[in-house]
């Protein structure tokens, strides 16, 4: 049963197969077509909705999110609002009226998907008001594609949708609709997983510890899902059935963010969304990658556990997990142990989780005030494109050497690693030219990478030693008796 509510009235659905999506349950099922396919992968936005969950404070906190990717049954004590769900009769949102006053659309058919992507941006504002800044719009359209309209009457539209009346829509009236979204969600928490069971399979989501680890003992073959931003491209894209799924978001011990002396352990259902202000007070090269991670709708959904168990090569995280040296907390039916994350990646996609096991968290070392950590990402679309070549270099500076030096890379082998080589040419060095030149003669035998349609071996070799030249020139640069305004040039090009 998936029990929500949809626009503000209450959805009760029973026999939902565990693999429906957001999108699928809403135009084949509710006959709500507003809500588009475009690429079924998360890729396009066509198909953004908001969700809506309980804030804690009395409200109800909206995120977006790719309905084509969204499991149906993570609805579950949820508000999901759509485009239907916006205008109060016949007067618009602002965020429609503006879109239409500034010629925001074509053929029309991105439309629902920006329309809602504004409409949590929107939502967000009038929560707590603060400037609409270039970056916070690029943040929350970057994950909308639009083939015709262009760029700029969105934006404009972006830019005066908070000067028009702010009409809310009919469901906003209800004074209780937060309320029972709230009952509804506890509810949900309190239902035994076995609610999850279809005549068509399980969907179970265990609200602890204790029954996720029964569930995996009982069914160490089900597919764990968290956000489900790479678990369910298997269902659209590959067409796999998936009739087994445990849903690890809703399970308290995997949703804390626990901060000790040496620093923090991050549940593995935690999402990247949540983790942003930890990583711009702490780690401002990882905060600045998330600019590059994916789309908000994907951000909004996914964790770094499902980053890491999905063991991809060119997973955006593993590299700079490497480099800071975080540790897991890997959990499972014969009990709970702590691995350091480079003795996770066995071979391509092969990890070292045991039948059964699961990643509860993600231990990120506290930086010292002299440790240094930088990561770039080469991909061939700034928004929202996975990485061809991905570099994350951690050191510390002792009396002007380079001490403790890491040198992780992602899209150079069928697992993300380190180069140890190149890493022994820097260890204990100045930065010279010298010592640079032998580090990325080092990496250049560490490394066989494939070609495929991100980039070919030989882009990728060169790319890697010239994020290392990169490195070396942004110390050069960023030395107190520099004079190479050259390379502060090369600093500001477009790769970030
Ligand atoms: C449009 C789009 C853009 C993307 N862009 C990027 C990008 O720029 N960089 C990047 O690195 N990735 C990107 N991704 C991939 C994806 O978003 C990330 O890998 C994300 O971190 C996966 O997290 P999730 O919670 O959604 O995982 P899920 O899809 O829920 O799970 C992924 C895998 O991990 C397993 N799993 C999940 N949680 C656990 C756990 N606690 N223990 C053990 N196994 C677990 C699942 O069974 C599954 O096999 C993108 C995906 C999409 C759709
Ligand atoms: S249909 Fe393209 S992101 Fe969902
Ligand atoms: S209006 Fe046609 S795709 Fe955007």
């Amino acid at each position: 049963m998936i029990d929500f509510y949809l626009n503000g009235q209450r959805q009760q659905h029973a026999d939902v197969t565990p693999d429906t999506s957001v999108l699928e349950l809403l135009r084949t099922r509710l006959g709500q077509t507003g809500t588009k396919e475009g690429c079924a992968s998360g890729d396009c936005g066509a198909c953004t909705v908001s969700i809506g969950e309980p804030d804690g404070r009395g409200g109800l906190s909206y995120h977006s999110a790719n309905a084509c990717i969204t499991p149906a049954h993570q609805l579950n004590g949820c508000h999901l609002v759509t485009v239907e769900g916006l205008s109060r009769g016949d007067a618009l949102h602002p965020v429609q009226a503006a879109m239409v006053d500034c010629h925001g659309s074509q053929c029309g058919f991105c439309t629902p998907g920006i329309i809602m992507s504004l409409f949590t941006l929107h939502e967000q504002q009038r929560r707590r008001p603060a400037p609409l800044t270039q970056q916070r719009m690029e943040a929350a359209l970057g994950g909308n594609l639009c083939r015709c309209t262009g760029y700029r009457p969105i934006r404009d539209a972006a830019l005066r949708m908070n000067e028009y009346p702010d009409t809310h829509p009919l469901w906003a009236d209800d004074p209780d609709l937060a309320g029972n979204v709230a009952t509804l969600h506890t509810d949900a928490t309190k239902a035994k997983p076995s609610a999850g069971a279809t005549s068509q399979g399980r969907f179970d989501s265990p609200r602890d510890l204790a029954t996720l680890r029964e569930l995996r003992r009982e069914r160490p073959q089900s597919r764990l899902v968290a956000g489900a931003t790479d678990l369910w491209l298997e269902s659209t894209q590959q067409l796999k059935i998936l009739d087994d799924i445990i849903n690890v978001r809703q399970v308290a011990e995997l949703n804390t963010l626990e901060e000790t002396p040496e620093g923090w352990w991050v549940g593995a259902a935690v999402t990247y969304s949540r983790l942003e202000p930890l990583f711009a007070e702490h780690y401002p090269a990882f905060e600045h990658l998330m600019h590059r991670f994916a789309s908000s709708q994907v951000r909004n959904r996914a964790t770094l556990g499902g980053n890491v168990a999905n063991a991809s090569p060119i997973g955006d995280t593993p590299p700079v997990l490497l480099a800071l040296d975080a540790r897991l907390a890997l959990d499972g039916p014969e009990g709970a142990r702590e691995i350091p994350i480079a003795e996770f990646f066995l071979d391509y996609k092969k990890t070292a989780l045991r039948e059964g096991e699961f990643i509860r968290a993600i231990f990120l070392p506290r930086p010292n005030a002299d440790h240094n950590l930088k990561v770039w990402k080469l991909s061939k679309r700034r928004e929202d494109d996975i990485s061809a070549v991905l570099a994350a270099f951690a050191w510390r500076w002792d009396n002007g050497v380079m001490r403790d030096v890491h040198l992780a890379f992602g899209g150079m082998a069928g697992i993300p690693k380190r180069a140890p080589t190149a890493e022994a040419a820097l260890e204990g060095q100045a930065p010279s030219q010298a010592v640079f030149e032998a580090a990325k003669a080092a990496l250049r035998g560490e490394f066989q990478p494939m070609t495929d349609v991100r980039g070919t071996k030989e882009y990728r070799s060169i790319a890697a030693a010239n994020l290392l030249e990169r490195l070396r020139l942004m110390l050069a640069s960023t030395s107190k008796d520099s004079d190479k305004k050259d390379a502060e040039v090369c600093l500001d090009a477009y790769a970030h």
